[in-house]
């Protein structure tokens, strides 16, 4: 079996999670930073769910490509399908979610409302903070269209995809955890946290209450696993039928998915890092303005 440890070092792991936690304190200096970080991390999150449906779109298409050696009847050696549902599995929920019965960026939306409201913006403020995107955000964004859905028939391409799947599973488990504990652990009864407590966590959005708080804790918390680590063992097996089903040694598909995966490590840290400027210049301005 791969392990995930051939993708990360402990070195690099504990790298990436001092970028996300960096990120994380430095939204939480002040309300307005806060919805500046959610704004930003909402937006970019909100393409998972269809990247990775594109992938098992990709990978399903190609009949050609994942094929079981052992069967000599070319029509009962197709697999694609195979690899494909360990990928589609986890973005089912990111669709429609089982408990919530709301698409998850439904639920993205509501915290995002609510970090709008906790701010005290306007319908305008919003409105301008969000569009037009940073052209860093636009950049994180263009890049992971890139190297996410990727293309059917092209078996390099798709090995790829599939690495940068393992990427953003694995690395999303941190980024929640992390923001969790940052959001909720160590500000239990203050600031955003005590906010969403004091409106029973709930946000209007189209005549219905919603959760604003649930987006973060059904992916995982600071103190437990949530999908976000079922998504990745998910991801590891497909890779592993991906790897069982086409002529490349495990050595070249293993290089091939690490090349994914470092794409998506470039450009999750890029977008740590450019939140948490983002978040320490507007905290700054605002403190010198009062
Ligand atoms: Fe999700
Ligand atoms: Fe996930």
């Amino acid at each position: 079996m791969f392990r995930i440890e051939e993708f990360q070092t402990a070195a690099e792991l504990e790298a990436m999670e001092s970028t996300i936690r960096r990120a994380c304190d430095a939204a939480v200096r002040d309300p307005y930073a806060q919805f500046l970080f959610i704004d930003r991390y909402t937006r970019w999150n909100g393409y998972a769910g269809a990247l990775v449906a594109k992938l098992s779109g990709n990978i399903g298409e190609s009949q050609d490509l994942f094929l079981d050696a052992n069967e000599p009847d070319r029509a009962q050696a197709v697999r694609g399908m195979d690899v494909a549902g360990h990928v589609l599995d986890a973005t089912v929920d990111e669709h429609l979610d089982k408990g919530h019965r709301v698409p998850h960026r439904t639920l993205a939306q509501a915290m995002r409302k609510a970090a709008a409201d906790y701010a005290g913006l306007s319908i305008d403020d919003r409105n301008a903070l969000s569009e037009p995107q940073p052209v860093w955000l636009k950049d994180v964004v263009a890049r992971t269209f890139r190297y996410y859905g990727s293309f059917p028939h092209d078996a390099e391409a798709l090995i790829r995809s599939i690495g940068t799947h393992i990427a953003s599973e694995s690395m999303a488990d941190r980024e929640y955890s992390i923001i969790d504990r940052v959001f909720r652990a160590e500000r239990h009864y203050e600031g955003f946290y005590q906010y969403l407590r004091d409106r029973d966590f709930r946000v209007e959005l189209g005549g219905k209450l919603v959760h604003a708080y649930a987006w973060i804790t059904i992916h995982a918390t600071f103190e437990s696993q949530g999908v976000e680590a079922e998504h990745l063992a998910e991801a590891m097996k497909a890779l592993e039928l991906a790897a069982r089903y086409r002529p490349e040694s495990r050595e070249r598909i293993l290089e091939l998915a690490r090349e994914g995966y470092r794409h998506f490590a470039d450009i999750q840290r890029d977008f740590f890092l450019h939140a948490a400027s983002e978040c320490d210049a507007a905290a700054d301005s605002r403190q010198q303005a009062a």
